[in-house]
């Protein structure tokens, strides 16, 4: 039950603008077991974001290592990597990076056109549209939608692929306390009957409550891990 799908061992993230260094990682130790549901909590700047796009094999390290799903990504190739990403990973990123000419359950088919045939990625795509209360704006494009609405979908897209892991930005910063609650549940439900990892950067207190354990993140480097109160 408490196996482990991503093991990380002293890693250091920099980056390096012209003249200047900004170490945004620094010796981060860090294990999650399979099916946990995990809330990064840390100031801005702390490195939370940097922290999910290593994880998500989407930005290289400086040193150390990262284990994700018993794959080494630091050894993978780039084609490897692509496999990784496509298959392994749900992002849900910070700004939600809809494509502005497909409409609402078309930027969700996308994704689930990875993994399943046609007819099957549309209706998958209908159902998680329906989870994330979206349905009825399914051939909306990005900009006739809202931020939270756009938030929404982008949950969608990142679901729709029923990935290992789940790697989620602020996922519900731009949806209202009760919209977001409802909608971060839905993703605990979905962590618990379907087995899948949730790691999700939030300052939804009630959220950060139900997860199996909160992580700490300050300057770069962890300084504390608890567990949630459920
Ligand atoms: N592409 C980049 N180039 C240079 N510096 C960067 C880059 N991305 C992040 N940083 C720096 O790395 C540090 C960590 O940034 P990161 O985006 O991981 O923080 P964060 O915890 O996600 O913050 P926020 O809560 O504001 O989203 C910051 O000092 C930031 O300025
Ligand atoms: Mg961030």
């Amino acid at each position: 039950m408490s196996e482990p799908i991503v093991e990380i061992d002293s890693l250091s993230k920099d980056y390096q603008t012209g003249e200047i260094t900004v170490r945004a990682l620094t010796g981060v130790d860090l294990q999650i077991e399979k099916g946990n549901f995990v809330v990064i909590l840390g100031p801005s700047g702390s490195g939370k974001t940097t922290l999910l796009n290593l994880i998500g094999g989407i930005d290289a390290h400086t040193s150390g290592s990262i284990r994700v799903n018993t794959r080494e990504l630091t050894k993978l190739t780039e084609k490897q990597l692509t496999e990784f990403r496509k298959e392994d990973v749900g992002f849900i990123f910070q700004f939600y990076n809809l494509i502005p000419t497909l409409t609402a359950v078309e930027n969700v088919e996308l994704a689930a056109r990875l993994r399943f045939p046609r007819r099957i990625a549309y209706e998958r795509s209908m159902k998680m549209l329906k989870t994330v209360e979206m349905d009825d704006k399914a051939l909306k494009f990005p900009s006739q939608l809202s931020g939270g609405e756009q938030q929404r979908v982008a949950i969608a897209r990142a679901l729709v692929k029923e990935p290992k892991i789940v790697l989620a930005d602020e996922p519900t910063g731009n949806l209202d306390t009760e919209t977001g609650e409802r909608i971060l549940k839905e993703m605990l439900r979905i962590c618990k009957e379907e087995g899948t990892t949730f790691l999700i950067v939030t300052h939804n207190v009630t959220i950060s409550k139900l997860a199996d354990y909160i992580i700490y993140l300050k300057d770069g480097q962890i300084f504390g891990t608890s567990k949630g109160q459920s």
